[in-house]
């Protein structure tokens, strides 16, 4: 069994991942830790978990015994603190999967324009790689640092990365995507509020999200040369689940049969990628607790319109790690995740 510890585990993206590890196969939950006041049984957090995890979550971090207990450490923490604990693992020898923004820009200085601060631990980014695992599949089974994608560049970057690399579309792209609440995380904030988001609609940060540097970044390197996204997210009224529209120029003229096949041959054989018919598109619910990204093409002239549906707790955060950890150690890619 590979040993896991989750920190983080109080938050949205640790419950998800908690409920997957629970049912992989080979990988057993060792050690739990948060930012509590007191150590507490997980399950007087998440009821859910009474007689299925009878584990106390600590609210310290004990670098020594955690290193010693497991294999892997996943941290499901907020941007800014990652960087502040992943390094003690990591100089420990320890495989560090990380959910936060810390690891996955290469430019630092990007990342304190996006971020606000100066990294601190830029030793370890230049190491990381981003665990998008149908782009970075080979580099993930040998890293000891994954940086798991941001749920909106998850779909977004699976989905464009194909016609870049085919050079099939201008390197100007926008990206339209509505996400449901827990994309913003468990803690507490007024604009979350069930009374805000009930029956409401929003564009928020537009053209200013932090994920912004990190499409940009991915898709640059599939196109080999710049490209310039106009990102749009949106807040919806659901729990779940991100619908990113695509909007891209041809540069030439292609049916959508042959849209629909340029990314059937190039996700060939990937176990979570579904290629919708041509003019069938996704739904939040086909996608919903699944590991799966569904992509659906529409062709109106010289634009192709795409439209990605992910989970964000799973192909967009805890699914997609445990994905990028099976790789690191050798196991079915798809173990736990079907
Ligand atoms: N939510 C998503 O859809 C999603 C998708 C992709 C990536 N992510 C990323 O995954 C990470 C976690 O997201 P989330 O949505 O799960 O956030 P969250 O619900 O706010 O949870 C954050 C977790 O981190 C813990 N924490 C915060 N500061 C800490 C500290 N100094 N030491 C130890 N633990 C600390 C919190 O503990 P307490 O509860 O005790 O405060 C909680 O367990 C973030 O970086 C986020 O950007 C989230």
């Amino acid at each position: 069994m590979i040993k896991a510890a989750i920190i983080g585990a109080t938050g949205y993206a640790g419950e998800e991942l908690i409920r997957i590890l629970l049912r992989h196969p080979q990988i057993e939950i060792c050690d739990l830790v948060a930012k509590i006041e007191r150590s507490t049984l997980i399950s007087s957090i998440f009821p859910w978990l009474e007689n299925k995890l009878d584990m106390e979550c600590n609210s310290r971090i004990d670098v020594e015994a955690i290193s010693k207990n497991n294999d892997v450490i996943f941290l499901a923490l907020p941007h800014r603190v990652s960087m502040e604990i992943a390094p003690s693992f990591l100089s420990a020898g320890m495989k560090v999967i990380d959910f936060s923004a810390d690891y996955r820009l290469k430019d630092l200085n990007e990342y304190q324009k996006w971020y606000g601060v100066t990294h601190k631990s830029k030793e370890f980014v230049k190491d990381s790689v981003y665990g998008l695992c149908e782009l970075n599949r080979e580099n993930i089974k040998k890293a000891k640092l994954i940086a798991n994608p941001g749920c909106y560049p998850t779909g977004a970057i699976l989905t464009c990365a194909p016609f870049l690399k085919e050079d099939i579309i201008e390197p100007d792209i926008i990206i339209d995507a509505k996400s449901g609440t827990s994309g913003a995380g468990r803690t507490p904030a007024v604009s979350l509020l069930y009374s805000e988001v009930n029956g409401n609609f929003k564009a928020y940060k537009v053209c200013d999200h932090q994920h912004s540097p990190e499409i940009t970044q991915e898709l640059q390197l599939q196109a080999k040369g710049k490209v310039h996204i106009s990102f749009v997210p949106h807040l919806v009224p659901m729990n779940r689940g991100i619908l990113s529209t695509i909007y891209m120029s041809l540069k030439k003229n292609i049916s959508v049969f042959e849209a629909v096949d340029v990314l059937k041959k190039f996700y060939q054989g990937e176990p979570f990628i579904r290629i919708k018919q041509a003019d069938m598109f996704p739904e939040i619910k086909d996608v919903r607790n699944s590991n799966f990204c569904d992509i659906g093409i529409k062709i109106d002239q010289k634009r192709l319109i795409a439209i990605a549906a992910i989970d964000n707790l799973v192909k967009g955060a805890a699914g997609q790690a445990v994905q990028n950890c099976n790789l690191m150690f050798g196991i079915e890619e798809t173990m736990g995740l079907l």
